[in-house]
C-alpha cells in the first residue's frame, strides 16, 4: 500500500472592512505581478466570501487596494483581475447588501445585462457576459474598486407613513 500523504491547505478568513474607513471610498490598484501573492490572495477571499456567505468580495473590502474580486451567485467561483466593464444595456432595479454594509438594504438601479473583459490569476485575458443578478454582482464590484459603495447609489425611499405616524 502507498504512503498516506496528508495534505494541508492554509487559508486565511480575512476580517471585512466595514464603510467609514478610508480604504473603501480608494481607488484601487492595478495587478500587474500574476504571482503566488496573487493566487493566494483569491483563494483566500473565495474563502471569506464562502464564510460570510457573501455572493461577491471586492480585495479592498479585505483591506487590499488591488483590483481583484470574487464572485459567485450559486453558478460557481468567478474570479476577476483588473475588471472593466465593456458595454452595458437596459436598468433594473432590486434590492442591494454589501458586506461591508452590515444590515442595510435598499434598491439600486443598475444596468441589467454587462459585458466585462479581465484576467485571471495567470494574468491571460477574457470577457464575461452577465444578466440580472450576475450584471448586478459585477457592477457592484466593479464599484468597490473605484471607492463607490452601494449606498452612494441607493434609491432611498421616504420613511412609510402608517396611521398617521411616521415609522422610523
Ligand atoms: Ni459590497
Amino acid at each position: 500500500m502507498g504512503k498516506l500523504i496528508k495534505r494541508v491547505i492554509i487559508v486565511t478568513v480575512f476580517n471585512i472592512v466595514q464603510i467609514g474607513d478610508e480604504i473603501l471610498r480608494a481607488k484601487a490598484v492595478e495587478v500587474k505581478r500574476f504571482n503566488e501573492n496573487l493566487g493566494r490572495l483569491l483563494d483566500d477571499m473565495a474563502e471569506t466570501m464562502k464564510v460570510e456567505e457573501g455572493v461577491g468580495l471586492a480585495a479592498p473590502q479585505v483591506g487590499i487596494s488591488k483590483r481583484v474580486v470574487v464572485i459567485d451567485v450559486g453558478d460557481g467561483l468567478i474570479e476577476l483581475v483588473n475588471p472593466i466593464i465593456l458595454e452595458a444595456k437596459g436598468e433594473e432595479i432590486d434590492e442591494e447588501g454589501c458586506l461591508s454594509v452590515r444590515g442595510e438594504q435598499w434598491p439600486v438601479a443598475r444596468a441589467a445585462w454587462v459585458k466585462v473583459a479581465a484576467m485571471d490569476r495567470h494574468g491571460n485575458k477574457f470577457v464575461k457576459e452577465g444578466e440580472g443578478f450576475l450584471a448586478r454582482a459585477f457592477q457592484h464590484e466593479i464599484d468597490h474598486l473605484d471607492g463607490i459603495l452601494f449606498v452612494d447609489k441607493a434609491i432611498k425611499t421616504k420613511p412609510v407613513k402608517i396611521k398617521g405616524k411616521i415609522k422610523k
